[in-house]
């Protein structure tokens, strides 16, 4: 069964076909012409936390390759009180035909994948975010062609989307600089797992002003993820200095463009200048999360 939970099994080559189906179904969608390639099928969606880019995105994606979905919130689907979630990944899987995973704990997704006789997509946990970096991925290469040697300065929390970006810039040869305030870095099982999977060059640094320096990229997200709302008021006292402003703008390369996942926090992480200013392209950023998780489900969910 083809999961993707942390897209740490895939290659350059999965990556970069990825991109190029992305970049088609992009062209299509633009034209007018979908596609019904999941015509007759059903993507079920199964979300524990709030969202906006993922669920939306998906749901469009699916209806607009010609599928439907089945959206459960947390309190419906009740994971693992209601019944186990063994029993309730062999049940939905006799009815959708690829499920839409976000969980507060990475184990979710884990245990609910090895029972489930479908692919299961993980649309966020608390340890990763793989669908935001495919749309990342896309939108890095629409702006600057090929990937391999851009430079990415990701300044903030060594959280879910900072794993999951620091992976695929792995894979690609893309050198990645996580830049937070000490005791905010990566954890050291991931530092571990990182060295013995991806194999890719993981920096670190608590001076946020050295990590832009060389930038093609500078990512951000929020300084208190999900799920993690009773540590705000000590986070944002830790990451003061670590705010993506027109100052720390002004030490990174003229060219280097702002990404961001959303939600921002504005005038937490990223200020309102930076994030509506010229050099961003967060927004078009949340556009291709649809284009990048089509291909994703045309190719999980086609009819073999
Ligand atoms: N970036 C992202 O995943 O946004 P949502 O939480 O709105 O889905
Ligand atoms: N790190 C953020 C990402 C939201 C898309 C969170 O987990 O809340």
């Amino acid at each position: 069964m083809q999961h993707v939970l942390d897209l740490l099994d895939w290659d350059k080559l999965d990556l970069l076909k990825l991109l190029k189906e992305a970049a088609k179904l992009k062209k299509a969608h633009l034209r007018g012409k979908n596609e019904p390639l999941l015509a007759g099928r059903v993507l079920g969606l199964i979300f524990e936390k709030p969202s906006l880019r993922t669920r939306v995105s998906f749901q469009a994606a699916v209806a607009q390759l010609g599928g439907g979905s089945v959206f459960l919130n947390g309190a419906e689907a009740a994971l693992g009180k209601r019944e186990s979630i063994g029993d309730f990944a062999r049940t939905i899987s006799q009815y959708v035909d690829a499920v839409v995973l976000r969980t507060f704990q990475h184990q979710t997704v884990e245990e609910f994948a090895r029972f489930a006789a479908i692919p299961v997509i993980n649309g966020l946990s608390d340890y990763y975010h793989p669908c935001q970096v495919l749309g990342d991925l896309l939108t890095m290469q629409e702006n600057f062609g090929a990937l391999e040697g851009k430079r990415i300065a990701f300044i903030g929390d060594g959280n879910n989307v900072a794993r999951s970006l620091a992976i695929v810039c792995g894979k690609l040869k893309m050198p990645f600089v996580l830049a937070s305030p000490r005791g905010f870095g990566f954890d050291r099982p991931f530092q571990d797992l990182y060295r013995r999977l991806v194999n890719g060059v993981l920096n670190e640094t608590t001076d946020a002003p050295k990590a832009v320096r060389d930038a093609d990229v500078i990512y951000t997200d929020v300084w208190t993820s999900m799920g993690q709302e009773d540590q705000a008021s000590t986070r944002r006292k830790h990451f003061d200095g670590f705010q993506v402003n027109l100052q720390l703008l002004k030490q990174a390369p003229k060219e280097a463009l702002v990404m961001h996942c959303l939600p921002a926090h504005r005038g937490d992480e990223i200020t309102d200048e930076v994030l509506d200013g010229d050099r961003c392209i967060a927004f078009p950023q949340a556009g291709n999360r649809m284009h990048a998780q089509k291909a994703l489900l045309a190719r999980l969910m086609q009819p073999k």
